[in-house]
């Protein structure tokens, strides 16, 4: 699971947009859901462009797929659209708040058309949603 920029400060920020709960509540959660099938979750969280580029390079070969909520990047980086188009591991961009009923600026996703889904709008439920989208046994 990667998560972009401010979403360290979940819990503390802009609640009414995106809830009480913090990352350390989202990587519990997921994490048991994993192992309840066998498998196991890594999470990492930058703030950095590039740094989420180095983690998602790293990651190709290593893991069965990526939860990634890239938060403002989605809206920007190229970057992240071209390393997601270059490695072969799904990955399922998520967002706890609906971009769509949101600002203009947050209605377009540079990163959708080079991800395996999408899964918006649903908080932090987005996230079991997105992993259970990623275990074979839910296919
Ligand atoms: C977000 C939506 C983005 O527009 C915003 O920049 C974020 C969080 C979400 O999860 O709703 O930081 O990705």
């Amino acid at each position: 699971m990667l998560n972009g920029p401010n979403l360290n400060l979940l819990g503390k920020r802009e609640n009414e947009v995106y809830g009480e709960f913090t990352l350390q509540d989202i990587e519990n959660e997921i994490t048991k859901l994993v192992e309840d099938y066998g498998y196991r979750l890594d999470s990492k969280q930058s703030n950095h462009e590039g740094e989420l580029v180095d983690i998602l390079q790293a990651a190709d070969g290593e893991y069965d797929g990526v939860i990634f909520n890239p938060a403002a990047y989605t809206h920007t980086s190229v970057a992240l659209h071209d390393v997601i188009k270059a490695i072969s591991l799904p990955v399922i961009e998520v967002h706890i708040s609906n971009i769509h009923s949101r600002e203009e600026f947050r209605h377009k996703s540079l990163l959708a058309s080079v991800c395996y889904g999408q899964i918006i709008g649903f908080g932090k439920q987005g996230y079991r949603l997105a992993a259970l989208a990623l275990l074979p046994e839910q296919k």
